[in-house]
């Protein structure tokens, strides 16, 4: 359906934006291709798959961005299912895990959050979901790869609960498992859905549906397994937790699938069921009280700054997510923070595998826009006057850092303006270290290839070499107290005090004990995992 016969809140209705967040490898890549084989975005899977190449490990960072040439494309995906005009937000993970990937929450309602079954939750899943809850959006959960030998779908359970500390509700429950995996039972509608071929998951799958009751079930899965599941089930309407649409909305449960995104099993029920339970856009806040997506007035802000892959051209893509009106290409709009006009001449946008230039876009949708460098993370562009700002973006916290200096002193200034510029991004974070007379700062990073983007973009778009001495430091903590006295607050002697570029005290730590026994000791001070 397109938007063009749609009523302006119909086309603001038919919206879902959610990203998908995972561990490297669970398969984030292959459920968003079916998903686009669902929607008919493409025809047959497979095609999405040359951007699995920046998994390799690469050093070198323009090969990266070379290669990213596909994923820069696909980080943000539009298309149509059933109804619905959907908007799917990429999370980088691998080498380019960075605060971008964080940042991409901000622009999302709604998180899909994919578990390899003979893994359980790993490391980064733990990392976006405290973001996701952090923001209580809702967070749906896929436990993938069915078709392999994994752990026990208790046990799975038991897991998401207890390491990301969120209740759960099986919304279906695997068949069989591994080269037995038949399909999932709906606990919802209480069906069995079977399914068969799907040509190795390159096509759509059969399936077969059925009240759980029909005896054609039994035969078809065999005594034992039908009896299994009628026990699971049993178990978990006793045991488990209670359906609450509420609770799903505010983050509190996590509705749990089940499938292979390999073999499509399981792929459209869930996609169904996360499209029936998600909401189009909700009214968002602001410095004005929230607003309504469906208000006639444009807005949106900026998540996602894009350097341009030609170096000889400094100029960028911003990523906006539109929270309210509709944007139409050439409109004039307010650029709030620089209390400026701006003109948006050459809108972008996803779809499916290719980048076009887009005529018109509704609230939930993102558009990439030209930006010659005024804009920062966390902008505002809005229609009318009023002044409207979105709420700013934190930082969030980086892992690595390391002392950046340039030995040539007569390039200091390009030095800075480099280091600024990929600050403004948000590929790095500045900090500084007060009282100590040094021309040193502390670059902060979540990834470590952004260390590599650093050195290479400072020296091929500045013409300055710099020298990166990593540092022991992997925890940030951003100190909220009323009056922070560096004589008098006492800190581990590994910890290391340094100053935001707001010239905020922050603390980098090299373990969590040091944590830990700072927070033990100034007790009058709040450390924050986030700048704000
Ligand atoms: P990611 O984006 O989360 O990093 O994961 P991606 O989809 O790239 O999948 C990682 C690997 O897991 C791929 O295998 C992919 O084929 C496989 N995979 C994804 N979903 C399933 C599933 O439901 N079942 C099984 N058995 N495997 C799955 P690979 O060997 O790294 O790549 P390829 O050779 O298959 O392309």
């Amino acid at each position: 359906m397109s938007n063009e016969n749609l009523s302006f809140t119909d086309a603001v209705k038919r919206r879902r934006t959610f990203a998908i967040i995972s561990h490297p490898d669970a398969g984030k890549t292959t459920l968003t291709e079916k998903f686009l084989l669902y929607g008919g975005a493409i025809r047959s899977a497979g095609s999405v798959k040359s951007r699995r190449s920046n998994k390799h490990a690469v050093s070198d960072w323009m090969e990266i961005e070379k290669q990213r040439g596909i994923s820069v494309t696909s980080s943000v995906l539009q298309f149509n299912y059933d109804d619905f005009c959907i908007n799917i937000l990429d999370t980088p993970g691998h080498q380019d895990f960075s605060e971008d990937t964080y940042r991409t929450l901000m622009a999302a309602d709604s998180a899909v959050m994919v578990i390899d079954s003979s893994k359980g939750v790993e490391d980064q899943t733990k990392k976006l979901f405290k973001v996701c809850k952090m923001r209580g959006i809702p967070i749906f959960t896929f436990i993938n790869k069915m078709d392999r030998q994994g752990r026990d779908p208790f046990e799975l359970i038991e897991d998401i609960e207890k390491v990301l500390g969120i209740r759960s509700y099986p919304m279906s429950w695997p068949i069989g498992e591994g080269k037995n995996f038949k399909g999932v039972y709906n606990r919802i509608q209480k069906q069995i859905e079977l399914f068969s071929d799907g040509n190795h998951g390159q096509s759509i799958a059969k399936n077969i549906k059925g009240d759980i009751t029909d005896e054609k079930f039994k035969e078809l899965l065999g005594a034992d397994l039908h009896s299994q599941l009628l026990n699971d089930i049993e178990l978990l309407d006793m045991a488990g937790d209670d359906f609450n649409i509420e609770d799903i909305l505010s983050g509190e449960l996590t509705p749990v699938f089940f499938g292979s995104a390999l073999t499509n099993f399981g792929v459209e029920p869930f996609l169904k069921s996360f499209l029936a339970i998600t909401t189009p856009p909700k009214p968002r806040d602001s410095n004005l009280g929230l607003v309504d997506p469906t208000s006639t007035n444009f807005s949106g802000f900026i998540f996602k700054i894009q350097a341009n892959m030609n170096p000889a051209h400094r100029d960028r893509i911003a990523f906006l997510r539109i929270c309210s009106g509709k944007f139409e290409k050439g409109m004039t709009v307010n650029h709030v923070q620089k209390n400026k006009k701006v003109k948006l001449a050459q809108p972008q946008q996803f779809l499916a595998q290719d980048r076009v230039i887009v005529e018109d876009a509704y609230p939930g949708d993102i558009i990439g826009i030209h930006d010659p460098g005024i804009f920062n993370i966390g902008d505002t562009l809005c229609e009318d006057n009023s002044g409207l700002q979105y709420k700013d973006i934190p930082q969030f916290a980086p892992e690595h850092f390391a002392k950046v200096s340039t030995p040539n002193s007569l390039k200091r200034k390009q030095f800075l303006k480099g280091v600024e510029q990929l600050a403004e991004e948000g590929t790095i974070q500045v900090y500084r270290r007060p009282n100590i007379g040094t021309n040193e700062l502390i670059i902060g990073v979540v990834g470590i290839l952004q260390f590599d983007v650093l050195e290479y973009r400072i020296k091929h778009e500045y013409g300055v070499e710099i020298s990166i001495n990593q540092l022991p430091h992997r925890y940030i903590r951003w100190v909220d107290m009323e009056k922070f006295d560096p004589n008098t607050f006492s800190i581990t002697m590994d910890t290391m005090i340094v100053e935001s570029e707001d010239n905020k005290p922050v603390l980098l730590f090299q373990n969590e004990w040091s944590i830990r026994t700072v927070e033990e000791r100034n007790k009058n001070a709040v450390l924050r995992e986030t700048s704000f």
